[in-house]
């Protein structure tokens, strides 16, 4: 199908996106239709309605299980449609999902607002090594459902021990992939089940559309394409010719987002108004060793505290001018977020500050600037 498929950003450039077979478009086209002409009742291309499929969608589902070396790949409107399709196309009211507690909030609110009344009955965990998935998983548990790194705290969850802890007691193991993309880590390769994607992150890469990915087996896939149809969370062919166009560069952004947050985080953690720096790519990170072994790379996000708490954040926050103060992350520009108002905002105060997600930490998505325009930027809103 594809010209020398080996290489990561060969793949990301080629795989499912042959030449256009009716024109020759070397770019896969927008395929803005929502329906297919058949011949006679049953006689079609492969395609109905754009709900079911879509060749622009498919190109972008192909890839995406091309990058992530899983089976098959499906698009969705957003990240939090395809978590939603994970849980309510492979669970069932009574069963049990234990989730590493640090987690975006977004999924925190789908799994206790939705899905609690629903049936399904989570147990977040503070302990997240192995051993206490270990602990926590009861004849009940179907699922276990961790990020890593995690947002917002940038832990490392050992992902190889973690699926082998799961699959002794027969519990799918689902990583959330967005704070690495699949060019830093890929989570099939070391043993989970399945993996999911923000694609309006790192993947989609330039902040202009919203997006959501799950990879994995086609066993597990099965139910899962069956809700993306039946429900119908599906992107639009131009969201998904957006998202194929940033993955195209996804290895080269990334390699620029990692050598500038590893810049930036090591100068922060000697900057003496900076009380603690959260990144994994520090020797001094509790998992360091893990993401080394893990990650092809220590990624562009990093959280700090600054000296002062929760007014120097707050000063901090209004006084970065290149580091705009918005939601997401993972575009070519810089961007900066107060996890406590903003992403995490939807998860109780208690439960949120017993986890350390309280008004003075601080998130930062490092773009891919020049850096010593960025250190400028956040010495000067620093001091
Ligand atoms: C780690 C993580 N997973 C999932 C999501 C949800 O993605 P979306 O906003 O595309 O629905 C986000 C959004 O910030 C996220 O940070």
């Amino acid at each position: 199908m594809t010209p020398n498929p080996t290489g990561f950003s060969t793949r990301a450039i080629h795989d499912g996106q042959p030449p256009d077979p009716t024109t020759g478009a070397t770019v896969v086209p927008i395929y803005a239709t929502s329906t297919y002409t058949q011949k006679a009742p049953g006689q079609h291309k492969g395609y109905e309605y754009s709900r079911s499929g879509n060749p622009t969608r498919t190109a972008l589902e192909l890839c995406l299980a091309s990058l992530e070396e899983g089976e098959r790949g499906l698009a969705f409107a957003s990240g939090l449609a395809a978590t939603t399709a994970v849980f309510a196309g492979t669970l069932k009211p009574g069963d049990e999902v234990i989730a590493a507690a640090d987690l975006y909030g977004g999924t925190f609110r789908l799994l206790e607002r939705v899905f609690k009344p629903w049936g399904l009955a989570t147990k977040f965990i503070d302990d997240d090594q192995p051993q206490g998935f270990a602990d926590a998983i009861t004849p009940a548990t179907k699922m276990v459902w961790i990020e890593s790194p995690t947002n917002p705290l940038l832990g490392i969850l050992d992902i190889a021990a973690i699926a082998e802890v799961c699959h002794r007691r027969n519990v799918i193991l689902v990583v959330d992939n967005t704070f690495a993309s699949p060019y830093l880590q890929r989570p099939i390769t070391l043993s989970a089940d399945l993996v999911v994607h923000s694609t309006t992150k790192y993947i989609g890469g330039h902040s202009d559309v919203v997006g959501g990915a799950v990879i994995g087996p086609n066993r597990l896939m099965d139910p899962i394409r069956f809700y993306q149809n039946a429900a119908g969370g599906v992107p639009g062919p131009f969201d998904a010719y957006l998202t194929l166009r940033g993955i195209k560069t996804l290895a080269v952004r990334m390699d620029r987002h990692c050598a500038n947050a590893e810049d930036l985080a090591e100068w922060l953690s000697k900057h003496p108004k900076v009380e603690r720096v959260y990144y994994p790519g520090l020797p001094e990170h509790r998992n360091h060793e893990v993401a080394a072994k893990q990650m092809r790379g220590f990624g562009g996000m990093i959280s700090i505290r600054l000296q002062g708490g929760d007014d120097a954040a707050k000063r901090f926050l209004s006084r970065t001018r290149l580091f705009s103060l918005a939601e997401s992350l993972g575009g070519v520009e810089s961007l900066v977020c107060h996890p406590s108002t903003m992403t995490h905002a939807s998860i109780p105060l208690a439960i949120r500050q017993a986890r350390g997600v309280d008004d003075g930490l601080i998130r930062l998505s490092v773009g891919i600037e020049d850096v010593e325009d960025l250190r400028k930027d956040l010495r000067e809103a620093i001091e």
